[in-house]
């Protein structure tokens, strides 16, 4: 199955990550995206130019592509050495996307989305820049998943150490964690905020998080 790469960074970050996997690059402008790639991403510049065709390109940077799905690698759901961020039931295809930004940035082992969001979903692919080429994304059960469950949520105890293992969960935009993974989880952690402030967005508490988790281990 093949995906739509909307952009030059999300040719980029497919080219970068996944090389392999990546079937057609259209360009506007051949000199163009070869300038792109050398201000910002000069390491791909030899694999565009070998897959670019010129063409008409619907994208302000005048590049977008085609990329196979990669494999679904489901062994992170299980075993890992980083973090797996879990997303429960989000609903926003923009929120998902800047979770699984955040995700590769830090590190975390893999993005799983519990509820019916597709997590290749075009939208979610363009929140993320392509960086689903960067780490496993899927789809999965509650009952699939093993590993110490912190569940976020603004009424938790403040966020202490993250385990490399640790299953993060953020909850959905308007519900929170549903009472399934609150049953299922091993601690209920928060992130302090000043009074009055309801929530932050999921992806921005999910950033805060994992760079706990990040920080303190290259300390
Ligand atoms: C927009 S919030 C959901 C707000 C929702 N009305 C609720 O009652 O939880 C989306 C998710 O971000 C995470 N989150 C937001 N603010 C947080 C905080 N201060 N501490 C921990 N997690 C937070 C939680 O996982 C939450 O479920």
């Amino acid at each position: 199955m093949t995906v739509a790469l909307e952009g030059f960074h999300a040719v980029k970050h497919a080219l970068r990550f996944a090389p392999s996997l990546v079937r057609r690059i259209t360009v506007a402008s051949l000199p163009e995206a070869l300038a792109l790639c050398d201000a910002l991403a000069p390491d791909v510049r030899d694999t565009l130019l070998a897959l670019a065709v010129p063409g008409s390109v619907d994208h302000p940077t005048g590049v977008c592509g085609v990329a196979l799905r990669p494999v679904e690698d489901r062994s992170v759901l299980s075993a890992r050495v980083a973090p797996l961020v879990l997303l429960d039931d989000p609903r926003h295809p923009g929120n998902a996307g800047a979770a699984i930004r955040v995700a590769a940035a830090a590190e975390a082992s893999g993005v799983a989305l519990l509820g019916s969001l597709d997590p290749w979903h075009p939208s979610v692919l363009r929140g993320a820049a392509g960086l689903h080429y960067a780490l496993p994304v899927l789809s999965c059960t509650l009952a699939e998943v093993t590993g110490p469950l912190l569940a976020l949520d603004a009424g938790g105890t403040p966020l202490g150490s993250v385990p490399d293992n640790a299953v993060l969960v953020v909850g959905s935009e308007r519900a929170g964690v549903s009472d399934e993974v609150r049953w299922r989880a091993d601690r209920v952690v928060s992130l302090p905020m000043r009074e009055g402030v309801s929530s932050l967005n999921l992806a921005t508490a999910l950033s805060a998080a994992l760079y706990a988790w990040k920080l303190s281990r290259s300390a």
